[in-house]
């Protein structure tokens, strides 16, 4: 039995079609956007383009370098006895269908295809490997399993020390991978439904043994690229590639009851070289949330998020953000753009979350082009609600915020101004808001700030004194 008082219980926090980009105009766009107070340093610039506000639109989706779906073999699942009537558990033919696949492929190096046809799929958690497709087609339904002896527990990551949730190892996800390379998941609109509802339950009733699952992890690989599917009702985070590098993950539907605990969208962590655009997500958490490690884990593991482009995402989270930073960030995040960003019926658009122990840096972030209605709070900068991994966190390692630069930003109904309060014992520096609107705030139009301090230029409401010209940063460009 778990000491449930003292297991940690982290409360939920309180589109379109376009072609990559021929490499002549990348290129072209990336020397616009270095004179454009982008961070000229970044390898990122060789692959984002737009932004802006113009009018070209770009893709990120070149950052997945594997082969994409052409594999050497392929084969249906059916072919290795799976039964389509969503009550035969098939979780021992999804294992025996990549296990077969990856030695009739091994040798040729073309890798293999599984299909999932038309059909109602159940299956327990099975893991992939590398140079493998999972193709869904039309009508397909992968139903998890909602028998918890189907999600094996595994071993923590280092950078978290434990479970997010409770002490010790913590429930596989449903699709699992760790240290492969060039793995594609995607399809014509298939559907992977984590029928998280009896994980829900058991965090809600307090009597949850060990961490949820999430929907899809990979952990420690390259070359991931998710397309195409829609995802439904995670148990937990839905995707989360940690550890990893040249990651892709477009045009996706992701949904979950708003309600539903902890249910984000899409979670880069510890992870490089990414690539999020042109997703719909609805759910109970942030539908993006870049993060790296936890307290001293994350800090030891040191392993940052950086390189990573956000666009053009949008969706809803009654209680939480469109895009977080953290709160787990010990490992730093940098070198992030979110751009053309839509939010309505939210607590906050944009979020940068913290705590005292977490150490880290978040750094050289550019949000713009992001639209809002009906959301509480437009952007946030909060301290942590001490949600430590356990007593042995240092207290003096304070996080690192600087050069956050955002712009072209409109936000209509809106509960508040930004409330921007720095981790106590933290100065955050070198936050930069350009053109900026918000109008109709119904409850609390002066902004609050705390120990957060930057440049503003045509914002409305006034921002708070600490922004009025308080030095310059060249992070916010020319004035
Ligand atoms: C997005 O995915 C849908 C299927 O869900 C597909 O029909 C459409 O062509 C995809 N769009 C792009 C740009 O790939
Ligand atoms: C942030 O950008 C500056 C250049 O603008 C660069 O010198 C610095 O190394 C970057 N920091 C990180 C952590 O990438
Ligand atoms: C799946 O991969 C995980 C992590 O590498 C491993 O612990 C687990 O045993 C694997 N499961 C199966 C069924 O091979
Ligand atoms: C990560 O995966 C690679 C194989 O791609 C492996 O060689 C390496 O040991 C793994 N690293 C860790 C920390 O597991
Ligand atoms: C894919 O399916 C989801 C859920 O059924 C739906 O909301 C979405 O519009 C579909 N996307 C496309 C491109 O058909
Ligand atoms: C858990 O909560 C649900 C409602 O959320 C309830 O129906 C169910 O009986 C509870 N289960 C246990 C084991 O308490
Ligand atoms: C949690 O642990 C208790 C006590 O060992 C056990 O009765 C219960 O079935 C477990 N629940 C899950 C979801 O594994
Ligand atoms: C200000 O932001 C709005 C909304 O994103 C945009 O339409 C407009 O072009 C921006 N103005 C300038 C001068 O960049
Ligand atoms: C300017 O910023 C520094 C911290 O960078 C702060 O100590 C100082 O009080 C600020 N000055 C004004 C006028 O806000």
């Amino acid at each position: 039995m778990l000491p449930q008082a003292t297991a940690h219980q982290p409360s939920p926090c309180r589109a379109a079609a376009h072609p990559i980009l021929p490499v002549a105009a990348l290129l072209l766009l990336s020397s616009y956007l270095a004179i454009t107070y982008l961070p000229t340093a970044a390898p990122i610039l060789l692959i984002a383009g737009g932004g802006g506000g113009g009018d070209m639109i770009s893709s990120c989706a070149g950052l997945y370098r594997g082969r994409g779906g052409g594999r050497a073999v392929a084969a249906s699942v059916e072919e290795f006895g799976a039964v389509g009537d969503g009550v035969t558990s098939n979780t021992a033919a999804f294992r025996r269908a990549v296990a077969t696949l990856e030695a009739r492929a091994a040798g040729g190096g073309g890798g293999a295809r599984l299909e999932v046809p038309a059909g109602r799929w159940l299956t327990g958690s099975f893991n992939l490997t590398s140079r493998f497709t999972l193709f869904l087609h039309h009508g397909a339904l992968i139903l998890a399993s909602q028998d918890p002896e189907e999600w094996p527990l595994i071993a923590p990551l280092p950078s978290y020390g434990r479970g997010r949730e409770r002490l010790g190892p913590r429930h596989i996800s449903l699709i699992h991978g760790e240290g492969l390379n060039d793995v594609v998941i995607t399809g014509n609109n298939g559907t992977i439904d984590g029928q998280g509802r009896i994980w829900w339950d058991l965090w809600w009733n307090r009597t949850l043994n060990h961490t949820r699952g999430h929907l899809i992890e990979l952990v420690n690989s390259t070359n991931i690229m998710i397309s195409d599917i829609t995802l439904r009702n995670s148990p937990f985070w839905t995707v989360h590639p940690v550890y990893c590098r040249n990651v892709v993950i477009r045009n996706l539907t992701v949904l979950a009851p708003l309600n539903a605990p902890n249910t984000d969208g899409i979670d880069p962590d510890s992870s490089s070289e990414v690539c999020i655009e042109d997703c719909y997500i609805e759910s109970g958490d942030d539908l993006v949330a870049v993060k790296s490690g936890w307290d001293q884990y994350g800090v030891s593991v040191a392993m940052p998020s950086s390189n990573i482009i956000i666009q053009r995402i949008s969706g809803t989270t009654p209680t939480c953000s469109g895009v977080g930073f953290g709160s787990e960030m010990s490992g730093g995040i940098s070198n992030v753009i979110v751009r053309d960003l839509h939010v309505w019926n939210s607590a906050q658009a944009v979020r940068i979350k913290s705590d005292v122990g977490r150490g880290g840096y978040i750094t050289n972030i550019t949000i713009e082009n992001v639209r809002m209605e009906k959301v509480k709070v437009p952007i946030r900068f909060s301290r942590g609600a001490d949600d430590h991994s356990d007593d042995m966190y240092d207290r003096s390692a304070l996080p690192r915020i600087s050069n956050v630069l955002i712009r072209n930003v409109v936000g209509v109904d809106l509960q508040r101004a930004p409330m921007l309060e720095a981790v106590h014992g933290a100065v955050y520096e070198g936050i930069c808001f350009r053109n900026v609107s918000f109008t109709v705030i119904r409850r609390q139009d002066r902004w609050h700030c705390e120990s957060v301090y930057g440049e503003a230029h045509d914002v409305f409401p006034a921002p708070c004194e600490e922004f009025r010209k308080n030095g310059s940063s060249s992070w916010c460009g020319p004035s």
